[in-house]
C-alpha cells in the first residue's frame, strides 16, 4: 500500500443487520475513503465477546456484516477488510496498553456505566477495558483518521490519551488518532415513525434494513406517520413530514422531490402517493444491495478469500507497528 497516504481505521460491530442509517451515516463514507486513503476496516468480533459470551451466532453475524458491507461498495481489494480475531497483534498491544490505562478513567467511561446499569450480572474485565482494546485496534495501524459517529467520541479521546501516554513513556511510535468525516455530510437518517433517527434498537417498523424484501420496504414506508396535509400555502412542515422529505432526498430524483415540495407548498399534497413513490424509490435503492449481499453470503469461498486478503494486509501493518512497539519498550533482549 502507498505509504504516503493517511491511514484510516474503523471498527464495525458484528451484531445485527445493517440499516439505511448505517449506510448513509457510515458505510457510504468508508466506500469513499477507500479511494483516497490507506484503509483498515475491521469487524470487531472480539469486542462483541464482552457482552455476548455466547459465540454460537458469531460466524453467521460476521458473514452477514461482511457481505452487507461489501454489497454497499467496500472492496476487499482496495481496503483491508478483516476480522479483529485474525490479527493476534491486537491482543498483544491491548496487553501493553492495559498497563497504561487506569481503573478510574475506565470506570468513568459512559458506555461502561451504561452496560453496568443494563447488565449488572456481567461486569467483566473485558467490558471495563473495552476502550483499551479499541485503542489497540486503531493505533496498531498507526491510523490518524477514524470515521466514527458521536457515540464513539469518548472512546476515541481515550485512544488518543493511551497513544500519547505510550509515546511519552516509551518513545514516539503513534500518531494521534482523530475522528474523521467528510465535512457536514454526516447525514441524519430519520426513522419512519417521526421520532428520532433510524436505529436498530428502536421500533422495527421505523427502520429500513438493507435485508428487507420489497414488500416489507413498501409496507414500512406506507406506515410512516402523516396527517391531512397543510391548509395554508408554504407552511412549515411538522417533524414527521420533514422526515419523509428527508428520506426522499436520500433516494429519489430531484424532479420527484421538487414535485412533492411544490404540492406541499400549494396544499395539494397527497401523502398516500408520496409514500408510494418513496416506497418504490427505496425498493430501487435497496434491492440491488440486498441481492448482492445475499449472493456474497451464499458464497463461502469468496468470503474466505476476502477475509484472508484483509487479514494479510492488516497483519503486515500490525507486524511493522509491533516491531517499533517492542523496540520502544525495551522488549528486545538480543
Ligand atoms: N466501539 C465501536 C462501536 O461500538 C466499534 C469499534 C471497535 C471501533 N474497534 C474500533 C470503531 C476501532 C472505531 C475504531 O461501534
Amino acid at each position: 500500500m502507498d505509504m504516503q497516504k493517511k491511514i484510516v481505521m474503523s471498527g464495525i460491530r458484528p451484531t445485527g443487520f445493517l440499516h439505511l442509517g448505517n449506510y448513509f451515516g457510515a458505510v457510504r463514507n468508508y466506500v469513499r475513503m477507500q479511494e483516497e486513503f490507506e484503509c483498515y476496516f475491521m469487524v470487531a468480533d472480539l469486542h462483541s465477546l464482552t457482552t455476548h459470551p455466547d459465540t454460537k451466532e458469531l460466524k453467521e453475524n460476521v458473514h452477514r456484516v461482511l457481505s452487507e458491507n461489501i454489497a454497499c461498495g467496500l472492496d476487499p481489494d482496495k481496503a483491508a477488510l478483516f476480522c479483529q480475531s485474525h490479527v493476534y497483534e491486537t491482543s498483544e498491544l491491548y496487553l501493553y496498553l492495559n498497563m497504561l490505562a487506569y481503573k478510574g478513567e475506565l470506570e468513568k467511561t459512559v458506555t461502561f456505566k451504561d452496560k453496568v446499569r443494563q447488565h449488572p450480572e456481567n461486569v467483566n474485565a473485558g467490558l471495563l477495558t473495552y476502550p483499551v482494546l479499541q485503542a489497540a485496534d486503531i493505533i496498531l495501524h498507526r491510523a490518524s483518521y477514524v470515521p466514527v459517529g458521536k457515540d464513539q467520541e469518548q472512546h476515541l479521546e481515550m485512544a488518543r490519551n493511551f497513544a500519547n501516554r505510550f509515546n511519552h513513556r516509551y518513545g514516539d511510535v503513534f500518531p494521534e488518532p482523530h475522528a474523521f468525516n467528510y465535512g457536514d455530510e454526516l447525514v441524519k437518517v430519520p426513522g419512519l415513525d417521526g421520532t428520532g433517527k433510524m436505529s436498530k434498537s428502536e421500533n422495527q417498523m421505523a427502520t429500513l434494513y438493507l435485508s428487507d424484501d420489497d414488500e416489507m420496504i413498501r409496507k414500512k414506508v406506507m406506515k410512516a406517520k402523516t396527517d391531512s396535509g397543510p391548509t395554508e400555502p408554504n407552511s412549515t412542515k411538522p417533524d414527521y413530514i420533514e422526515n419523509i422529505f428527508g428520506l426522499m432526498k436520500l433516494v429519489s430524483s430531484v424532479e420527484t422531490i421538487a414535485k412533492y415540495e411544490g404540492d406541499y407548498n400549494n396544499c395539494v399534497i397527497r401523502y398516500g402517493d408520496m409514500k408510494k413513490q418513496l416506497g418504490e424509490d427505496m425498493v430501487q435503492f435497496i434491492t440491488p444491495i440486498r441481492e448482492k449481499a445475499e449472493g456474497i453470503r451464499n458464497n463461502p469461498a469468496y468470503l474466505k478469500e476476502a477475509m484472508e486478503k484483509g487479514a494479510e494486509k492488516a497483519r503486515k501493518s500490525a507486524r511493522a507497528t509491533m516491531e517499533l512497539v517492542r523496540q520502544a519498550m525495551g522488549l528486545n533482549y538480543f
